[in-house]
């Protein structure tokens, strides 16, 4: 016999990571997250240290199965649970009561309260199962940067302060999770997301609030951000407009905008020539709500790579509950007026 170790999966190497302490970014529906084993205080500590997030902003715990709700949380309540029972595995997030010492202080922020997913990705997933326990897991780019949807996002953003990046393709919704709290006597969105607000009405039976008095960071203005400044235009039309302004005064320019508006003038796909820098870029993303959110984080760090001084955005215009939640992420990215 030899002193060969068996061959391990990528999966199987990254759940051993995770046993060992390391952080192991992992693909799920929405965007990449940055995980560690939710139980082992010095590695959650590191992830707020490669993100450089403040200590106080809690982490979401994901877990490969909906029944593991109960081993994290206490008393949900019904509402709660029949949206868990319809919605998971998917792009919800609930705040629930957090069952004392089912994870670190460090996850929650030293709260009562705790924040449970269940990803969709069937690689995420199979971590998830592969490792057996919760893992605390932000976004996987540094604090207040636009969320990783590659694997490629992640290695760019985190080099080599993440141990293990597991590769699962481009994420398929784009946009991280409708995060709804049922900790305050009824439900309430914190955080527009994945799982559209008609489809959560539908379920609970009544509309719910969305915003209030939250200590979320992805609540917070100016999150989501490129470096380019990111200004929003009602339509095609007005964005062409503003973007040809723009350009004149002499700005790097970008016109991201739903493929079917009418963007005759706002420039071509591609760089603009040293020859000709009025001609604005086109950063194109498909007209429906779900191609739009797949593609929004990619073309908004092009933005940058191609070192563009404003993105002139333009929402999909179609009333569904993930154009509301790009919507949310564009007037986020713009910033305070
Ligand atoms: O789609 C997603 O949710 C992705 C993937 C990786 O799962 N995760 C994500 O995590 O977006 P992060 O850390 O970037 O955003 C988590 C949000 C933060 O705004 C945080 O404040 C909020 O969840 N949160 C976590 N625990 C909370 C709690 N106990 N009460 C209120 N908000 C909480
Ligand atoms: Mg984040």
């Amino acid at each position: 016999m030899t002193g060969l170790p068996p061959r391990l999966s990528p999966v199987e190497l990254a759940a051993e990571a995770l046993r060992r302490g390391r952080l192991v970014a992992f693909p799920t529906e929405t965007v990449y997250g940055l995980g560690a084993d939710a139980s082992d205080g010095e590695a959650v500590r590191r992830i707020f240290a490669v993100k450089g997030r403040p200590a106080h902003h809690p982490l979401i715990v994901h877990v490969a199965d909906p029944d593991a709700l109960d081993t994290l949380a206490l008393d949900v309540p019904e509402p709660a649970r029949r949206l868990a029972v319809e919605l998971w595995p998917g792009p919800l997030t609930l705040v629930v009561a957090l069952r004392p010492g089912a994870v670190v202080d460090e996850v929650t922020g030293g709260r009562s309260t705790v924040a449970v997913r269940v990803p969709a990705h069937p690689v995420g997933r199979l971590l998830l199962r592969t490792f057996g326990g919760p893992v605390a897991a932000p976004s996987a780019n540094r604090f207040g940067r636009v969320s990783p949807t590659t694997a490629a996002h992640v290695r760019a953003d985190l080099g080599d302060d993440v141990d293990v990046v597991l590769d699962g393709g481009p994420c398929p919704v784009g946009v991280e999770s409708t995060i709804v709290d049922a900790t305050g006597g009824g439900l309430r969105v914190l955080r527009l997301g994945g799982i559209g607000l008609d489809r959560l009405a539908a379920i609970a039976g009544d509309e719910l609030p969305v915003g209030g008095d939250t200590a979320a960071p992805g609540t917070l203005a100016s999150h989501y951000a490129p470096r380019a400044r990111v200004e929003i235009a009602p339509d095609g039309e007005a964005a062409a407009r503003r973007a040809a302004e723009l350009a004149r005064e002499g700005r790097a320019v970008g016109v991201l905008a739903p493929a079917t508006d009418d963007l005759d003038g706002a420039g071509r796909e591609g760089r603009p020539s040293v020859e000709a820098p009025v001609e604005p870029v086109r950063l194109v993303v498909p007209a429906d709500a779900e191609g739009f959110a797949r593609l929004l984080y990619a073309r908004l760090r092009e933005a940058d790579e191609q070192a563009l001084d404003v993105v002139v955005a333009v929402a999909p215009a179609d009333g569904s509950g993930l154009a509301e939640a790009i919507a949310d992420r564009l007037r986020r990215a713009a910033g305070p007026r």
